[in-house]
């Protein structure tokens, strides 16, 4: 990691989906409906289709992105679910849309609504820069009630490509009006805090689930295992 003085940040951006809101809350609400013989079995399985489910998902924003064929991120997140369903043979009535529908109210985390109170008290411009359609993105803020403490939520899809893109990360610049090297962009995904650290923001890696690190261009500026430690870190 690099060092974190953090004295020149005007802003803090933020991504979406396991950073700001918990994906795994979709699939947790259905446990009932994923087969297995007791709860431990069903947790299990819950496991398996999230991470699934997430994998794919990446990859074929990653695989579309390279083809020059986009189609926006509720597309690629109904496909990469019925992969996963598929694999794990999971084929209940209406569960694919009813975990769709989840995911469009997904859980914050915990500690994000203070969080962000936090930083916009303290001064700081605050945005979502996420793959995330529009209209995925303002179903999850309005659900989750943080609308009030951001000022952007910004969807690639002005770009039609995604993240790690560099104009996507341009996309913050542009709309912040704030140099690159004034943003702090705030991942739980180490590719992510690694391409914005490439693209010349400064980088926080929310590693909670402490992932080994990556080994990509870029470097994140600080590692952080709660979103709950930014806003001392940017007072200090
Ligand atoms: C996003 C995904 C990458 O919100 O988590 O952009």
């Amino acid at each position: 990691m690099a060092d974190h003085d953090f004295a020149g940040i005007r802003a803090c951006v933020f991504d979406a989906y396991g950073t700001l809101f918990d994906y795994a809350s979709a699939a947790a609400r259905c446990l009932a409906e994923l087969g297995g013989a007791n709860e431990a079995e069903r947790k299990v399985r819950a496991t398996m289709l999230t991470a699934l489910w997430r994998d794919k998902q990446l990859q074929y924003a990653w695989l579309r992105s390279l083809q020059g064929r986009h189609a926006d991120f509720w597309q690629v997140t109904g496909d990469a679910l019925g992969f996963a369903m598929a694999t794990l043979h999971i084929a209940e009535p209406g569960l694919r849309d009813r975990l769709m529908n989840l995911y469009l109210t997904l859980d914050a985390f915990p500690e994000v609504p203070d969080m962000l109170r936090q930083l916009k008290r303290s001064g700081f411009a605050t945005a979502i820069l996420s793959n995330g359609s529009p209209a995925m993105l303002d179903a999850a803020v309005t659900s989750a009630g943080i609308g009030g403490n951001l000022d952007a939520v910004l969807s690639v899809e002005p770009v039609g490509i995604y993240k790690p893109s560099p104009r996507v990360y341009q996309l913050a610049v542009d709309r912040l009006n704030c140099a690159a090297g004034s943003i702090l962009f705030v991942s739980s995904n180490g590719w992510d805090a690694h391409a914005a650290s490439a693209f010349g923001m400064r980088a926080a890696w929310c590693n909670r689930d402490r992932h080994r690190d990556e080994h990509l261009p870029g470097a994140p500026d600080v590692e952080i295992r709660s979103l709950a430690d930014l806003p001392g870190l940017l007072a200090a």
